[in-house]
């Protein structure tokens, strides 16, 4: 078991440590000179995205908010209409298929019993086709669906997901860069996506040099009851997937609310005892995010946020604890910003002193309904 982890506590700690490497591993010979190669997607399934007009994203857990990232990236980039939903409630409601709509499944394990459902219930409902991001290889999803797009994470042990995630989006970038090419977007934009995903893997080792600060925050937040993660933009589902980490493993309830909702409700909960982390890079959206941070701060709540260096201005002086780090641009600020949350939840875990890898209630894979 000690030899397995590597030398690490747990295997979490090990998954989350080997993502400069997985995510590598994942992209490698898919792009070629700022391009998507042949490796990545053959002939005939470009001819198949060529006619794409909608995409259907159907995921749970972790893979949802991996789905969430990806509908932002290909309404932004490429403009096909995008929607994201829950397989639990997807394969129950009777969803309206436009024509030439894709449908793309996304899961780690490839056996997730209401994604598997709604991919048998995909077939007969008249997409264009079925495509799946997936870790494992000759998974009944990889089996199924017409096209899968493996992620290659290796294993993953510890019920919390992390490398799968942040392998599942690196492949998502990759899909999104390809429609991008088919549908002609400028080529300035397709060459700055493409250089974004060659540093990723740099740019992500680089976060996971935050640990010993994010331990400190860690020993803050243990002693709370509750927590709420806010983002805006492609970076409110990395908010709802900071608060899934942080509830799955150290069983304190936390919400991923997006920052401009904070007025309809959550504002209510926030008092000194509220700690608030806010996922806050230098894009279109930092200054409304800033405001929403002023009105916490207001209140009293006790606030970390996480900036990229560009972002930090007028913050440091207003916050608690302002964690810095290297992440700004389209593909890779989403994928990054994941790492110091994961951390964060892990150590909040570990002096909880629960199961790290095996959280109470959970499974690693759920293939029952
Ligand atoms: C379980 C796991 C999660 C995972 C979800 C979806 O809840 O604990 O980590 O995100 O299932 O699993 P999948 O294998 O379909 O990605």
């Amino acid at each position: 078991d000690a030899l397995t982890k590597d030398g690490y506590a747990h295997y979490m700690l090990k998954e989350i440590h080997e993502q400069p490497t997985a995510v590598a591993n994942t992209i490698a010979d898919r792009l070629y000179n700022d391009k998507i190669s042949k490796y990545f997607i053959d002939q005939a399934t470009a001819a198949i995205l060529e006619q794409v007009e909608n995409i259907h994203i159907i995921a749970c857990g972790t893979s949802f908010h991996a789905g969430m990232v990806a509908r932002y990236w290909l309404e932004a980039i490429t403009q096909i209409p995008t929607q994201v939903e829950i397989a639990s409630e997807y394969r129950y409601r009777k969803p309206v298929v436009p024509k030439n709509t894709l449908f793309l499944t996304i899961s780690q394990s490839g056996e997730t019993a209401d994604s598997l459902a709604a991919l048998r219930f995909a077939k007969t409902a008249g997409y264009l086709s079925t495509f799946a991001v997936c870790n494992v290889a000759n998974s009944s999803l990889d089996r199924e669906t017409d096209v899968c797009f493996l992620t290659h994470a290796g294993p993953e042990i510890g019920v919390a997901s992390t490398k799968a995630l942040t392998t599942q989006l690196a492949v998502l970038a990759l899909l999104t860069l390809k429609l991008a090419e088919i549908k002609n977007v400028d080529e300035a934009i397709r060459s700055n996506l493409a250089k974004q995903l060659r540093t990723l893997p740099g740019i992500i080792n680089q976060s996971l040099l935050l640990n010993d600060q994010i331990k400190v925050i860690a020993e803050q937040i243990v002693r709370r009851d509750n927590a709420l993660f806010l983002g805006r933009g492609v970076h409110y589902p990395v908010a709802l997937e900071g608060a899934l980490k942080l509830k799955e493993i150290s069983y304190i309830h936390a919400e991923g609310y997006p920052a401009g909702e904070l007025k309809h409700g959550p504002l209510a909960l926030v008092d000194e005892k509220m700690p608030v982390i806010a996922v806050c890079p230098n894009d279109e959206l930092l200054e409304k995010l800033e405001s929403n941070i002023e009105e916490v701060r207001a209140r009293g709540g006790e606030l970390y946020v996480f900036v990229d260096h560009k972002s930090q201005h007028g913050l440091k002086d207003r916050v608690n604890h302002l964690i810095e780090m290297e992440a700004s641009g389209t593909f890779t600020s989403p994928i990054v910003f994941n790492v110091p949350l994961q951390l964060l939840s892990y150590h909040v875990a570990v002096l909880r002193g629960t199961d790290v890898d095996q959280p109470r209630n959970l499974a690693k894979s759920v293939t029952v309904e």
